[in-house]
């Protein structure tokens, strides 16, 4: 044990200071001594685009650096806290500064660890520093510790998550008040939930980002984002809402990582989960994680996955753990024995789907949707149709039992083709949890 007489504060230069960097000085507003860390910590300079942008708390204090590659090389900077966001450009300079001078760094930045993590485990683990980004994923929850080293005496099998606290909104938000994606993505950028230019959520790489983290801690891989299948919410109608709750699921935008003994598939998409799965019922804002292990057996956490308060105290924790001395390899094993995910070719997965056909209403349509279904060998598991008053065409839903996804595609693309059928077919998953 450290001697209390030995302890001296550790300067903590922060990089940023949007959401996250606002949530963790605002802690210590008032309040300079780092209580999560004991008070071992204090904070030693700032770094952000704007100086004098308004803040809730008062930097006038605080020594200041314009460029933050600096403030990661200054040497009152003990530990470097990167909240700048983005896979590249500043933020990866100064984190790689930092590591190169010898410096811990925490970071919340999922994107940087997602496309670069495995160069910066190497050379954080050449220099013999920690690297550690508990609030890059899940915010507030402690997924990457749980997954990292809580879980790492078991082999994990799977991991789905609703990792996106933007999208899960907009879809609940939908289902509640039975309007458009379009209306409900306008009315949180509003509210300031969502980016203005809010691609990186609705368009599944946010999650993504955060998925590919949790495979690589979880199956002992190098993060491979680009082996990652992404599909976001921008095409989640109101109606498939509706049907799917009819024929008893919910849509979600899952992440989700399996690995087989062929290797492993990444990916992101809107998905059916039965109406009574714990991530159906994890509503709002909310991020939902459920995890299967060869002896856990099922893990199912759910907390708020953003915000200032809750990412800064994942961010504390880490903190924390630099000053306590907490050492391991930055994923599941030395970065020079990391190699990337294989994927699994996801044409070969076998799974259930749903599909929305819309088609004239006359007769013989089903018959011909149902043929075509049945000479690919898709077989229906259950139909619905809805009648429309006044529409061209009616919507018909069916799910199917499970089935090749090369199979289903192939023989949605030949239905896609009957006269019948008046618009572009609609194709979701259903979880296989
Ligand atoms: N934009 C993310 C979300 C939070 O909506 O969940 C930060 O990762």
């Amino acid at each position: 044990m450290m001697d209390l007489e030995d302890r001296k504060p550790w300067g903590v230069g922060v990089a940023g200071l949007g959401t996250v960097g606002a949530g963790l000085l605002s802690f210590l507003d008032g309040n300079p001594a780092f209580a999560p860390a004991g008070g071992l910590a204090y904070v030693s300079g700032v770094s952000a685009r704007s100086r004098s942008r308004p803040r809730p708390f008062d930097i006038s204090g605080l020594p200041w650096f314009d460029d933050p590659v600096a403030l990661a090389q200054a040497d009152s900077t003990e530990i470097f806290v990167e909240l700048i966001g983005g896979s590249d450009g500043p933020a990866k300079a100064a984190v790689e500064a930092a590591l190169k001078a010898g410096k811990p760094v925490v970071t919340a930045n999922k994107a940087l660890i997602a496309e670069h993590g495995a160069e910066l485990a190497a050379l954080a683990e050449e220099m013999d520093v920690p690297l550690l980004f508990e609030a890059a994923v899940m915010g507030g929850v402690p997924a990457v510790k749980m997954v990292r080293e809580a879980l790492v005496g078991d082999e994990i099998h799977s991991i789905s998550g609703i990792l996106n606290g933007t999208c899960n909104y907009i879809l609940t938000e939908m289902e509640a008040t039975g309007r458009s994606f379009a209306d409900v993505l306008s009315e949180a950028q509003r509210l300031g939930y969502a980016e203005a230019d809010p691609t990186m959520d609705v368009g599944g790489f946010d999650a993504a980002h955060k998925i590919t983290i949790l495979a690589a801690l979880a199956f002992g891989c190098a993060p491979t984002f680009g082996a990652a299948e992404i599909e976001g919410i921008e095409q989640v109608e109101l109606l498939d809402i509706r049907m799917a709750k009819d024929l008893g699921y919910r849509i979600k935008l899952v992440a989700s990582a399996e690995r087989s003994m062929h290797g492993a598939l990444v990916r992101v998409h809107p998905t059916l989960a039965p109406l009574d799965h714990p991530l159906a019922r994890a509503g709002g804002a909310l991020n939902a994680l459920f995890i299967e292990g060869e002896r856990i057996g099922r893990i199912f956490v759910q907390g708020p996955g953003a915000g200032a308060g809750p990412t800064a105290a994942a961010v504390a924790a880490d903190i924390a753990d630099v000053i306590a001395g907490a050492r391991r390899p930055v994923f599941q094993a030395p970065a020079d024995t990391l190699a990337p995910f294989d994927p699994i070719d996801p044409s070969k997965m076998l799974g259930r789907a749903y599909l929305r056909f819309l088609v004239r209403d006359e007769p013989g349509v089903i018959a011909a949707v149902s043929e075509t279904l049945a000479e690919a060998g898709v077989s229906i598991e259950s139909f619905l149709q809805k009648p429309t008053e006044g529409a061209q065409g009616v919507p018909i839903v069916l799910t199917t039992h499970a089935v090749a996804e090369s199979v289903l595609t192939a023989a949605v693309e030949r239905i896609a083709g009957l006269p019948a059928v008046l618009d572009r077919p609609r194709l979701l998953r259903i979880a296989r949890i």
